[in-house]
């Protein structure tokens, strides 16, 4: 850890050449009793968890597939402002490693060119008082080759070796995403929601531009507006009014 320069992200790691999935190790641990900023690292994962159920291709030896424990004071209700820390970080780490911007989509995908990059799954255990902890989990697809991806993806994948050209230092980029994490969690903590939030809207290339969102049982259309203190996506209607979505899947409208 001699380049890591947090107070408390990464300084405990709980390392694993191959594991089932991170985030399960890592919600073992905080169950237990871990501090907050233990990370789990794996090499490889067996059973890589994605959202909705999905599985998360987890090769070994190319990647970073990391998971935080975190556990904010904070009421059950400012929950959701967590779950954007994660992407504006990977986005910092990989600008600093890669000189790449990446593109957000709400909720939290991170994509390069429309490809995606890296995968967050954020876990909260809650309680009747509020926040128990929150595992912060973190895919990002950085010394995948083309070959290693699945073809049954919903999103074309990239890594940064696809992207550059050039492998990356795994551990200096875990060393930086640590290094953002931790500099936004305090952020978060220290100035509330506003900072974050605006970070997170300016690396959204969907801001201020014409979507439709599916919604499953309906689909709406207007302008994303930005987000919502409690994390919802804001759509600005036809109408001029307000509409904040709670899930969906938000593209560009027209096509
Ligand atoms: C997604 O569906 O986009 C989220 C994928 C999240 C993958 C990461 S890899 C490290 C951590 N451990 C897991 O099992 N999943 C997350």
């Amino acid at each position: 850890d001699a380049g890591l320069t947090t107070a408390f992200v990464g300084r405990q790691i709980d390392y694993h050449a191959c594991i089932d999935s991170t985030n399960e190790r890592a919600s073992q641990l905080a169950r237990a009793g871990a501090e907050e900023g233990l990370v789990v690292l794996a090499e490889e994962q067996s059973a890589g968890r994605g959202r909705l159920g999905r599985s998360w291709r987890s090769p070994a030896g190319v990647n970073l597939y990391a998971s935080l424990v975190l556990r904010p004071q904070v009421p059950l209700n400012q929950a959701a402002q967590l779950t954007f820390l994660s992407a504006v970080a990977v986005a910092r780490a990989v600008e600093q490693i890669s000189g790449l911007q990446v593109q957000l989509k709400w909720p939290n995908d991170v994509l390069l060119q429309g490809h995606k990059l890296a995968g967050l799954l954020n876990e909260l255990s809650a309680e009747t008082e509020g926040i128990h902890h929150l595992i912060v989990g973190i895919g990002v697809n950085l010394n995948m080759t083309a070959d290693q991806f699945s073809a049954d993806l919903r999103y074309p994948a990239t890594s940064l070796l696809l992207a550059t050209g050039r492998p990356v230092d795994r551990v200096h980029f875990a060393q930086l995403l640590f290094q953002e994490l931790e500099q936004l969690y305090l952020l978060l903590q220290r100035s509330g929601f506003t900072p974050l939030r605006l970070a997170w809207e300016a690396l959204c290339d969907l801001t201020g531009r014409s979507v439709q969102v599916d919604c499953g049982s309906e689909i709406l259309y207007g302008t994303v507006a930005g987000l919502a203190e409690d994390g919802a996506l804001l759509l600005r209607t036809a109408a001029g009014d307000i509409h904040p979505v709670y899930a969906g899947d938000v593209r560009p409208w027209p096509p």
